[in-house]
C-alpha cells in the first residue's frame, strides 16, 4: 500500500477506535505476516464493523412487517401434473442448464469435527465422506440424464486449502473436470467492547460471512460468468451437511420454469409446530423465512381448513435460482446478524487467550434474507425421509447417527424397489 493510502487507512482506524491494530501492526517482525496484516487493514470496512457492533446491543425487532403464509405444492400430491413438471425439468437438465452449488464454508462448531465438515465420515459401511456422498448423487443424476452437472463448491479462507487437499487426495472422486472451488467472504470478529480481535496466527481474526455470502461470492469470484459460459441457466444451492440432499430435481425445476419464477425452495413439513426451524412465509408480500425465534405460539400453531400448519414448511437450505436472480441478489448487500461465539485470540500483551465461554461477535448474512429480492418463489414440499438428513450435532438430533440411519433406510428402500 502506498503512503497516501496507508494514511487514509490509519485515519479510518483511529476514527473507529481500532488503534490497537496499528500498535500491533507496528510491532510485527515477520515481513510476510506484516504484508498480510496490511492487506487486511486495507480491505476491512471499519465503518460497517462499527455499525454492526453497535447493533449487537439493540433489540432485533422488525416493526411494520406483515407476515403471511406462502403457497406451496406437495410433491406427493401433484397427481397427473407430476409427469408434466418432471418432463419440463428433464428437458432443461438434459440441455445442460443446471449447475449445483454446495456451501461448505461453515465452521461446523456443533459437530466438532477437526477439518472441513464435507470431509466428515458419518459412519456408513462405505466410510464415504459427505463430499463423496454428494458427488455420488450428482454423478448418478448425470448418468440418468446423459449430462455432467458442474459442481461449484464454496469454501472459506479457513478451510479452503484443507478442502482442496482432500479432493486432490481423493482424486476428486473421478469428477475433477466438473468441480470448481470458490472462497466466500469474511468479516472481522470483535470483542464485547467492539475491538477487532487478533487471531492466533498473528493476523486480524476474521470469520466466514455466513451462508448468505454465497450470492456475492458467486458473482465476485466470476463463477456466475463461468456458469453462463457453460450454458447454465438454473443453479441449485444447498448445504454440505445434508447427506440426502437432492441437488438434481426435475420436478422442482420444471415447476419453477412452468410457473415462470426466478426462485424455488424445497421444504419438509415441521415435525411439530414448535420445531426449532425456520419456515417459509411471505414478509410484506415477498417470499421469506420466519425464524423460530420470531414466530409467536399462536402463529406456530395456526392451521388451515385442511388441518395443515400455516407456517409448517421448514426451510432446509435446498433452493434453486435462475442465474439472473443470483446476479441480482449478489449485487444487493444483505443485512448481517450477529452471533456471540467463543474465539481464541491474542491479547494486548501478546498472550494467547482461550475462552471457556462466548467472548466475541461474529457477523453473518443469511441466505434467505435475499429471497425478498424475488417477486415470487415456488415452494415444493418433499418427504423428510427422502431428502433431509442433516449432520449438525455430535450426538442426539441431527447427528451422524440420525443421518446414517436415514441414509441407510432410504438406500435399502431404493434397492428393494
Ligand atoms: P450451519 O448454519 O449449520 O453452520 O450451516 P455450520 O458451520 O455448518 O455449523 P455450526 O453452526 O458452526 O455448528 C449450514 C450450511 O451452510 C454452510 C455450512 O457449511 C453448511 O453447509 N455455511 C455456513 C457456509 O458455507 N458458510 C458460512 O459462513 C456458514
Amino acid at each position: 500500500m502506498d503512503e497516501e493510502n496507508f494514511e487514509d487507512v490509519e485515519r479510518k482506524i483511529k476514527r473507529y477506535n481500532q488503534g490497537h491494530l496499528l500498535d500491533y501492526y507496528n510491532n510485527i517482525q515477520d515481513e510476510n505476516v506484516k504484508m498480510k496484516f496490511e492487506n487486511q487493514l486495507e480491505n476491512i470496512d471499519f465503518e460497517l464493523i462499527d455499525s454492526l457492533y453497535k447493533k449487537t446491543t439493540l433489540p432485533i425487532k422488525d416493526e411494520n412487517v406483515d407476515i403471511e403464509p406462502i403457497d406451496y405444492w406437495d410433491k406427493e400430491r401433484l397427481g397427473g401434473k407430476y409427469d408434466f413438471y418432471e418432463g419440463i425439468g428433464v428437458e432443461a437438465i438434459k440441455a445442460g442448464k443446471l449447475a449445483a452449488v454446495t456451501m461448505a464454508g461453515g465452521q461446523g462448531t456443533r459437530l466438532g469435527h477437526k477439518g472441513p465438515k464435507g470431509t466428515f465420515d458419518i459412519g456408513l459401511d462405505s466410510h464415504k465422506s459427505l463430499f463423496e456422498l454428494l458427488c455420488d448423487s450428482l454423478k448418478e443424476s448425470g448418468r440418468k440424464y446423459g449430462v455432467e452437472i458442474p459442481w461449484f463448491i464454496m469454501t472459506s479462507e479457513e478451510n479452503n486449502e484443507q478442502t482442496k487437499e482432500f479432493f486432490r487426495k481423493n482424486k476428486f472422486f473421478g469428477y475433477e473436470k466438473n468441480v470448481h472451488f470458490f472462497v466466500q467472504g469474511q468479516l472481522p470478529m470483535v470483542d464485547t467492547e467492539g475491538k477487532i480481535l487478533i487471531g492466533e496466527n498473528g493476523l486480524i481474526k476474521e470469520a466466514a460471512d455466513g451462508h448468505g455470502g454465497v450470492y456475492e461470492s458467486l458473482v465476485k469470484s466470476k463463477m456466475v460468468d463461468k456458469m453462463k459460459e457453460l450454458g447454465v441457466e438454473w443453479v441449485f444451492i444447498g448445504g454440505v451437511d445434508n447427506c440426502l440432499v437432492k441437488m438434481v430435481d426435475p420436478v422442482l425445476m420444471g415447476l419453477a420454469i412452468y410457473k415462470n419464477v426466478t426462485g424455488a425452495g424445497k421444504s419438509v413439513v415441521k415435525a411439530n409446530p414448535h420445531e426449532k426451524v425456520g419456515a417459509f412465509c411471505k414478509k410484506n408480500g415477498r417470499p421469506n423465512v420466519i425464524e423460530y425465534s420470531e414466530i409467536t405460539d399462536e402463529m406456530a400453531e395456526a392451521k388451515d381448513a385442511a388441518g395443515e400448519l400455516l407456517y409448517g414448511e421448514s426451510h432446509i437450505l435446498c433452493n434453486l435460482f435462475r442465474i439472473d436472480a443470483i446476479e441480482r441478489m449478489g449485487s444487493n448487500p444483505l443485512p448481517y446478524h450477529s452471533a456471540f461465539k467463543k474465539a481464541t485470540y491474542i491479547d494486548k500483551e501478546g498472550n494467547k487467550i482461550v475462552p471457556d465461554s462466548p467472548n466475541a461477535y461474529k457477523f453473518e448474512a443469511f441466505l434467505f434474507d435475499a429471497f425478498g429480492d424475488l417477486d415470487d418463489m415456488v415452494i415444493l414440499r418433499v418427504k423428510r425421509e427422502e431428502e433431509f438428513a442433516p449432520v449438525k450435532n455430535a450426538e442426539g438430533v441431527d447427528s451422524p447417527e440420525t443421518a446414517r440411519t436415514l441414509y441407510n433406510n432410504l438406500h435399502k428402500h431404493i434397492e428393494i424397489k
